[in-house]
């Protein structure tokens, strides 16, 4: 742990270029907001306490799993970025001795390794205020590092003049402070801006005027500090997210072909040899083992694939367990809580709910499987289908080892299957079958001779 620094993340804005209902930094980049993204790239620099600035929303802020804990603080008025570092005051009060690592909570690219020179810089030039800065092609939106003799300063895109547009070395977002002059500067900064906001950047003049160490490292890794402002910069987040990902899948073992149409969620663990073709999309805590093939449009979410599992086009899976070696799909659809056990094979237009599918057991084509426990070794025949609802209930279908299920069979819940029974096709089950039995439920054919001819309703047909 790094004992001399804390860390604050400012996220108490509203964030109203998102036009949403939902504040911005709760908006997801692959399965995680972009809030937990900013502090979980903070722990990586070890600090002591994780501080945040809540206030728009914060309710909903609170509720976010972070994992190790956060310290909140209140910003009540969202009054600017230096406002909403004063809302820190008291517990900044306790540590003057220390450093403090401020930053936007809209940087959801930024990694560790980029920040952890500016903090060395920070340490090793005993700086009042070192913050992170970068040379952009398009700097517009951004504010502007301009130096003047012996002046460093920032000034906002909308206060800056045509000349200083021009600039291209721009305010990333984050600033490291001794906390003692933080405080001690802070109370100078002043709203006379066209936002009537207290502005953080301001600070920056004001310390060196003061005569405080100030200085900026400027980062090469300029796609990093793409600061999400509104939707369209969410998107190109995703995008460097997504791919930086799918890379890491590559380098630990894992095929994919089709960098540019593949959605793998951060959290997502995929095993070596796994080959994955075009247009997957795998979400949540989802866990693919080894060597399997994970075929076009398939969906995952939140699912456990074992080792050896292959998984055919166009199938979805959610909140369900494929057990090794077992096959799925093309065109199936597993629902939540469903277990298919090794060895089993789901195919064409199958789809299960609730349901455990035994090892080794099949169900071919075209069946609804819902609310079932199916032992190993059964056979489901096309267009089975259980019957688990009354109307006002559900209800179990319990299928035992070895069963044979005929084509076209309902199997009427509550029921079960003895092991080794068979259900003769197209038979409706409306009570439990014995071990061994055969069971069929159907109305006997009958056969009137030359029924059509006597009818006189002619076909041409001889
Ligand atoms: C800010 C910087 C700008 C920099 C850019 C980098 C200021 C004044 N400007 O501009 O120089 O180039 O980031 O991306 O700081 N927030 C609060 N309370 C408030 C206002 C904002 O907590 O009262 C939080 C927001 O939730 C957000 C962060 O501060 O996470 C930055 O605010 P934002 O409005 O996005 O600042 P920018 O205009 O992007
Ligand atoms: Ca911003």
């Amino acid at each position: 742990m790094n004992k001399g620094l804390l860390a604050l993340v400012l996220a108490a804005g509203e964030g109203t270029r998102f036009k949403s209902e939902t504040i911005k930094l709760l908006h997801p980049l692959l399965g995680k907001s972009m809030l937990h993204l900013v502090v979980d790239s903070l722990w990586g620099l070890n600090p002591q306490k994780m501080l945040v600035v809540v206030g728009y929303q914060k309710e909903r802020v609170k509720q976010e799993p972070f994992s190790p804990e956060v310290y909140f603080v209140e910003q009540k008025e969202q009054l600017g970025t230096a406002h909403a570092v004063g809302a820190a005051r008291s517990v900044l009060k306790n540590n003057e001795d220390k450093n403090l690592l401020v930053i936007n909570g809209d940087l959801p690219l930024i990694r560790p390794q980029t920040l952890q020179p500016l903090l060395r810089e920070h340490c090793q030039q005993d700086n009042s205020l070192t913050f992170l800065t970068a040379q952009l092609e398009n700097p517009t939106g951004f504010g502007r590092v301009i130096m003047g003799d012996n002046l460093i300063r920032v000034v906002e895109e909308r206060e800056a003049t045509p000349d200083q547009k021009k600039i291209k070395q721009i305010n990333a977002g984050v600033y490291v402070f001794k906390i003692k002059d933080l405080l001690q500067t802070l109370p100078k900064i002043s709203n006379y801006n066209k936002k009537r906001e207290y502005y953080l950047t301001d600070i920056v003049e004001i310390m060196t005027r003061e005569k405080k160490k100030v200085n900026f490292f400027s980062t090469p890794e300029t796609e990093e500090v793409i600061g999400v402002n509104d939707r369209y910069e969410l998107a190109k987040a995703v995008e460097v997210l997504r791919l930086r990902k799918i890379k890491s899948l590559a380098q630990e073992g894992v095929t994919v072909y089709d960098p540019s149409s593949t959605w793998i969620d951060l959290d997502v663990q995929v095993g070596i040899d796994t080959i994955i073709y075009n247009s997957v999309v795998i979400e949540g805590n989802s866990v693919v083992g080894k060597n399997c093939k994970i075929y076009p449009f398939v969906h995952l979410v939140e699912s456990k694939v074992g080792d050896e599992v292959k998984i055919l086009t166009s199938t979805v899976i959610e909140e369900s367990t494929i057990e090794e070696r077992a096959q799925v799909g093309p065109f199936s659809r597993l629902r939540p809580q469903t277990v298919v056990k090794e060895g089993a094979k789901v195919g064409n237009f199958v789809e299960m709910k609730k349901t455990v599918f035994g090892k080794n057991s099949k169900a071919g084509h075209l069946s609804y499987i819902g609310d079932s426990e199916v032992e190993e070794e059964v056979n489901i025949g096309a267009g089975t289908i259980t019957c688990n609802y009354d109307g006002q209930k559900k209800h179990k279908t319990y299928i035992e080892k070895g069963a044979f299920i005929g084509s076209g069979t309902e199997l009427v819940a509550p029921v079960k299957i003895g092991k080794g029974a068979y259900v003769g096709a197209g038979s409706t089950i409306t009570k439990d079958v014995q071990p061994y039995a055969l069971a069929v439920a159907r109305t006997r054919q009958r056969e009137k001779p030359h029924w059509s001819k006597k009818k006189g309703i002619k076909k041409c047909v001889e």
